[in-house]
């Protein structure tokens, strides 16, 4: 199962996007992690489809889109057009995973699902089949810098033994408070796509910080 590295730009230099982006790529880094807020699902604001739009040229990475909002449905026609390669959405949202499952795949992306802290991860066993990846969120979503929470790590475990007992391929991700102390724990725990913000872009040397997360992985 390959491991990937997926830089969070919410923790980026915003000033300087472009040079941010071309960083995180020639540090090693496998994908760019793109958090999307709306005030209502989480309690913050961030970035949207303009954005993508006039940052997508910038780097050759694919783009890991992460929608932390109320009605995903609404919006993954215009997420798939500025350039997204993966979208997640959430699973407590208040409309059919299902059907937003189906028009990400109608658009020709990968599929991801995302569970909060407190939400039990066999919500999203029925839905395994269709999707490429599941983003268990291992801090509150809405703000990065935010510390690991270790109670994370028994749902991280408990899916990939549904997924290996399902003979599935299926991406685990894992985003919030992941570094140079937590990614063995996760990676041990089943999860393969780390996302890092913070550790990542406050290091003066990516390329170290990205090198010393894969030695803690192998
Ligand atoms: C938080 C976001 C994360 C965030 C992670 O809601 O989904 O992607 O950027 O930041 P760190 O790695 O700093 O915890
Ligand atoms: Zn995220």
């Amino acid at each position: 199962m390959d491991i990937k590295i997926s830089a969070s730009i919410l923790s980026a230099d915003f000033g300087n996007l472009a040079c941010e982006l071309k960083r995180a790529e020639t540090s090693g880094c496998d994908m760019i992690h793109f958090d999307v807020m709306d005030g209502h699902f989480v309690p913050n604001l961030s970035y949207g489809v303009p954005v993508l739009k006039s940052i997508r040229g910038c780097t050759a990475l694919p783009f890991d889109v992460h929608l932390m909002i109320t009605d995903p449905l609404d919006f993954i026609d215009a997420f798939a057009d500025a350039g997204a390669d993966h979208i997640t959405f959430h699973e407590e949202i208040a409309s059919d995973p299902v059907r937003v499952i189906e028009k990400i795949r109608e658009k020709g992306l990968g599929a991801g699902i995302s569970i909060k802290p407190k939400t039990p991860v066999e919500r999203v066993f029925p839905l395994l089949e269709k999707l490429d990846m599941v983003l268990i969120m291992t801090v509150e979503p809405g703000f990065g810098g935010q510390g690991f929470i270790p109670e994370t790590l028994e749902k991280i475990s408990a899916l990939r033994t549904e997924i290996s007992k399902r003979g599935l391929s299926t991406d685990i991700e894992v985003d919030g408070g992941i570094g140079f102390n937590t990614s063995a724990k996760v990676r041990a725990a089943g999860a393969n796509v780390l996302v890092s913000g913070s550790y990542l872009f406050r290091a003066e040397d990516m390329a170290a910080a990205v090198a010393g997360l894969r030695r803690q992985l192998d």
